[in-house]
């Protein structure tokens, strides 16, 4: 399949275009670059550097290249800035997304990935969160992801298009080859922060809160690979064949990390000390999210290959060890 594969320099994107090559695809890939990094992209792939805001540069894209599916991962996602810059999140995350989606169905193309998130879930009622649980998204950042899924939702039935939204919990690790990994700037994530911490490039990690109503009074979570995210866009692409489908998935692993479980993780993984103080809570951090992605393992063809958190952080070790700058091209 020839696959577009939006925000593909990115952390996430640029795993998935590894799996997508390793599978026999072909991607091509729109990225402006603002947060993606070319380095993460290899060279013999066709690279377009490029914003969705400019309806004409994407319109071009599609009619340059014979596309028949889009895989979109290019939305922001710091939960903070969402609060305090709302319209940058709307912009980039919901009204940009219409010129893609418009030059799409002008030339009837159908199939659509979409990366979506357990935020839109919000502080869930129950745990773990089944694709059932009641979305009720506690910041901006969450609720464009939410929107655009009513939004793919209500194409789909106006225009037969067929998609899959695949809500992530936490994206973690790196390729198991090391080449790629996660290069954020600013990094917000609690791996690559232990990391650096650890490796001394950070004073010390903050945990963000400790007294939560949580077996160590740390925050649980539920950390997924990001090549197992990525094999399972991929495992989807039979669904899509058939006209106006909707498909919904969560993808995480099941199982709940906390905070200073992570942390132990690191050491033990690295063989070197996590410095670490206790922090304030981190305003909107749910104590515990984690997911059943049952469905996702039963309906399709997938399998997770990082069942376990200490196989996942040895990934991100293995990256920051030999990329200690990351890809090096941003300021940190
Ligand atoms: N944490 C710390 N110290 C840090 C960073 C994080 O204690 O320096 C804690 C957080 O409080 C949280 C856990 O580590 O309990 C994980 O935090 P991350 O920032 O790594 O990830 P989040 O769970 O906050 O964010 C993820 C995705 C978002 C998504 C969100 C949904 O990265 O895109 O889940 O809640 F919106």
């Amino acid at each position: 399949m020839n696959v577009l594969v939006v925000g593909g320099a990115g952390y996430i994107g640029s795993h998935c275009v590894r799996k997508l090559l390793d599978a026999g695809h072909r991607p091509v890939v729109l990225d402006n670059l603002v947060f993606g990094h070319r380095k993460a992209i290899p060279n013999d792939i066709p690279f377009y550097e490029g914003d969705l805001g400019n309806a004409k540069y994407v319109d071009n894209v599609l009619d340059k290249e014979k596309i028949d599916v889009v895989m979109h991962f290019a939305a922001f996602a710091y939960v903070g800035e969402s609060v305090t810059n709302p319209l940058k999140y709307y912009d980039n995350n919901l009204a940009k997304p219409m010129n893609l989606l418009k030059a799409m169905l002008r030339r009837d193309v159908k199939k659509f990935v979409f990366s979506s998130t357990c935020a839109t879930y919000g502080t869930p009622e129950k745990l773990p969160i089944t694709e059932d649980t009641f979305q009720n998204p506690i910041n901006p950042y969450g609720q464009t992801k939410l929107d655009m899924e009513k939004m793919l939702k209500a194409v789909s039935v106006a225009h037969g298009l067929s998609f899959a939204a695949f809500r992530y919990f936490n994206a973690a690790g790196a390729a198991a080859d090391g080449t790629i990994g996660e290069d954020h700037n600013p990094e917000t994530h609690l791996i690559p922060l232990a990391i650096d911490a650890a490796m001394g490039k950070r004073p010390k990690l903050q945990i963000f809160g400790t007294d939560y109503d949580t077996p160590d009074g740390t925050c649980l979570r539920d950390y997924i690979h990001v090549d197992d995210l990525s094999t399972a866009h991929i495992a989807v692409f039979p669904k899509l064949d058939e006209p106006g489908q909707a498909f919904h998935y969560n993808l995480g692993t099941g199982t709940p990390q906390s905070v200073k479980e992570v942390i132990n993780a690191v050491e033990e993984v690295s063989g070197l000390k996590v410095p670490y103080e206790e922090a304030p809570r981190r305003p909107g951090d749910p104590p515990a999210l984690y997911a059943n992605s049952q469905k996702a393992q039963t309906e399709l063809d997938w399998k997770i290959q990082y069942p376990d958190i200490k196989s996942t952080i040895e990934t991100a070790w293995n990256w920051s060890k030999n990329n200690p700058d990351g890809f090096g091209d941003k300021e940190n």
